[in-house]
Parts: C-alpha cells; sequence; structure tokens
C-alpha cells in the first residue's frame, strides 16, 4: 500500500479529519436550488486549516447531484476565466451548433492578465444566463468556487457577488462558495461592496480535535498493517496540535518510517517522524508567511515569541518600543496576514503553529 497522506497545499487528504456536517447545509442547499441559503457560503480560515481541500469537497458533492461546477483561485482577471468557463460549458452542454457570438472573456490582453473589460460585463451576465437557464432545464444548476479571495482587487469578487445577486433574484440555479483568509473576508464584508454576501453562510475551520487525530490516524496504519503502539499513536496525534497540515505530515514521516523499519514503529521512529514533520512545515508554512512582511511586523512577532502564551498590547508594545496605536496598526496587520489572531481580550496568539518555535530559534 501506498503512502495515504498528501503533504500538499490542495491535496484531498485520504480522511477529511474533524469536517463531518460542516457541508450538510450546501447539500441540502443543492436539492433546493436556487435561493437556498446553503448555497451561498464562505469558508475561512487560517493558512493550512484546509479550506482549499473544503472547496474540493463541495465540488465532488455538488457533481455527485449533477450540478456543473467552476472552480476558479481569485488571481486577477479571474472572472474573465469563470466567463470563458461558462462559454466552455455551454458548448459541451448544449445542443445544436452555438449560435453565440461572443469571443473568449480573458483574450483581451496581450497575454497579460486583464481584468473583464468593463463592456464585456452584460456579455458575461447573458452567458451566465444563458447557461443557467440550460442547467436548470435538466434540473441542475451551477457552482462557482473561489479561493484565495484575501489575495484579490475587491472590484471583480464584488462585480461577481453583483452577477450571482442578480442570477438568484431571476430564480436561476446558482452557487456561490468563496474561501480566504479569516479578516480579509471580515473586511471584504464591512466594506459594503458586497453586501449581500452578508447573509452567506459562514463556515470557520479550526483545528481538529486531538481524538479524531488519533482516531484517523488508528484506521489508516491500520490498513496499511503498520503495527504502531496505542501510545506512541497518541503522541504522534497530539504532535500534530489537529492542524490539518501536520496532520499529513506527521503521518507521511510516520508512514515512511514504518517502510524502513518493515512495517514497525517503535519510539525513537515516532520521534523522528515528528521532528521530519514540523521541521518541513517549518519550512513551507512558516516561512512562506514571513516572506513578505515588513521589518517591523517581525520586530511584532519576535516580542511575541518572548511569551510563552497569548501576549497583551502593553507587553508588546513596551518591547518594541511604539505607542499604543502603532501597535494596534501592526496588529490589525498581521492579523490580517494570517500570521496571529485575537485570543480573548486584548490579547493575540499565533494563528501557524510552529511560529513561536521558529522565531526562537
Ligand atoms: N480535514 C482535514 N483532515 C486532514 N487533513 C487535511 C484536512 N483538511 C486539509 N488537510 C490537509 O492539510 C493541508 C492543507 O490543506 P489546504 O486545503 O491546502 O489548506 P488551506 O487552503 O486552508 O491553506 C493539505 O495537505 C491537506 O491534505
Ligand atoms: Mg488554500
Amino acid at each position: 500500500m501506498q503512502n495515504p497522506f498528501k503533504p500538499t497545499a490542495g491535496a484531498t487528504p485520504p480522511d477529511l479529519v474533524g469536517r463531518a456536517g460542516l457541508l450538510d447545509e450546501f447539500e441540502y442547499g443543492l436539492r433546493q436550488g436556487s435561493g437556498a441559503p446553503g448555497l451561498l457560503t464562505i469558508i475561512t480560515g487560517s493558512r493550512g486549516i484546509g479550506k482549499t481541500v473544503m472547496l474540493s469537497a463541495a465540488e465532488s458533492i455538488a457533481r455527485e447531484h449533477g450540478w456543473a461546477v467552476i472552480s476558479r483561485t481569485a488571481n486577477p482577471g479571474f472572472l474573465a476565466k469563470v466567463g470563458d468557463d461558462m462559454l466552455r460549458l455551454l458548448d459541451e452542454l448544449g445542443d445544436g451548433p452555438p449560435t453565440r457570438k461572443i469571443t473568449a472573456f480573458s483574450a483581451a490582453g496581450f497575454g497579460v492578465t486583464t481584468q473583464l473589460a468593463p463592456e464585456r460585463i452584460p456579455d458575461w451576465r447573458r452567458t451566465g444566463e444563458e447557461l443557467l437557464r440550460l442547467l436548470d432545464s435538466k434540473g441542475t444548476g451551477l457552482v462557482i468556487t473561489i479561493d484565495e479571495i484575501h489575495a484579490v482587487d475587491r472590484t471583480e469578487i464584488s462585480q461577481l457577488a453583483a452577477d450571482v445577486q442578480h442570477f438568484i433574484r431571476d430564480g436561476l440555479p446558482i452557487g456561490l462558495i468563496f474561501a480566504g483568509l479569516p479578516s480579509a473576508v471580515s473586511d471584504l464584508l464591512n466594506e459594503g461592496v458586497a453586501t449581500f454576501l452578508r447573509r452567506a453562510d459562514r463556515i470557520n475551520l479550526h483545528e481538529a480535535a486531538i481524538g479524531e487525530v488519533t482516531s484517523s490516524y488508528k484506521e489508516l496504519f491500520n490498513e496499511g498493517d503498520i503495527d504502531v503502539p496505542q501510545e506512541l499513536i497518541n503522541e504522534a496525534a497530539e504532535a500534530t496540535e489537529g492542524y490539518p497540515f501536520l496532520i499529513q505530515l506527521v503521518g507521511y514521516y510516520l508512514w515512511m518510517e514504518a517502510e524502513r523499519a518493515h512495517s514497525k514503529l517503535d519510539q525513537a521512529g515516532v520521534r523522528s517522524a515528528i521532528a521530519a514533520a514540523w521541521r518541513r512545515n517549518a519550512l513551507v508554512v512558516v516561512e512562506s508567511a514571513l516572506s513578505d512582511i515588513s521589518d517591523k511586523d517581525r520586530e511584532f512577532l519576535d516580542a511575541m515569541a518572548e511569551q510563552e502564551g497569548p501576549s497583551t498590547a502593553a507587553q508588546i508594545g513596551n518591547i518594541i518600543k511604539s505607542k499604543p496605536s502603532l501597535v494596534s496598526k501592526y496588529r490589525n496587520r498581521l492579523i490580517a496576514a494570517g500570521l496571529i489572531e485575537s485570543a480573548g481580550y486584548g490579547k493575540v496568539d499565533f494563528a501557524i503553529p510552529g511560529l513561536r518555535d521558529y522565531l526562537r530559534q
């Protein structure tokens, strides 16, 4: 049996730990059709918590119900690409030769990704309507998923939201799921560019419970005929802190160790797998998260790393010698970047496991 773990961003894991029931409302919405609340959903959570994987899970559910799916990441120009996907679906699903004379929406630039030209927006909406009516006549609909909405400017998101709202008002069968970092999503909703999105269902992803990690490991190692004592499974599960990317990393290195040791894991093997997983987590998640922050943000994080648990603004202000107003500015910026999160009144803590240890070294 091959190593089943998938320690790669966006890769669907062998077992979706701790996510049971989260997409029930969405699935129910698919059965209700146009205007059902679950068809408008926003998934939030920190890096590596499993947002992209949840989008994939929602897409599979939609396909199982016969719905068409368009899946895009919110890069500049994504709206035009969604338009191209709609044209492609129309050609695949429509009967008879296409009568449309619409050229690809993304063909505007010379190889450069550009935003959908304003004069093309009516075409985009007409194409969407045509596709949705066609799907409606077949008793299904269209689900659009947009990943990483924190990375894109507001114009395209609000345009998409406006169009989807229009489709819903016309009773057309459309679902829209976004995923992004929590604070970016809050900003988006508060700025009022897409007020109708406030009605969306919010799924805020958290770490899984350690017990669920333990049972998942137990089952997977059983299937692979790998012999590992219960207390070592517990130790490995605890080392993941319930954090999905670490669940995959630790599992992956455990499996690798077991392959080396004739399907038997002992304490030394488990500990070295855990160490390898944490090194890799630091490299992938922590370094990429730290790569684009300012020196002052870094000082803020270093000050936090001096504490054992959550830090207060006063503690941080003392160490980095900044006024409360500045501290609060850095704080908001780091929360928006998904590096820290608020931890009770006036306190903040790291949002990425391993970040404190990494900064201390
Ligand atoms: N519920 C889960 N249980 C176990 N592993 C998961 C779960 N969700 C995601 N993963 C794993 O975690 C890693 C990060 O998932 P991803 O969806 O890319 O996170 P995000 O998009 O939030 O950064 C991947 O390796 C994925 O296989
Ligand atoms: Mg992702």
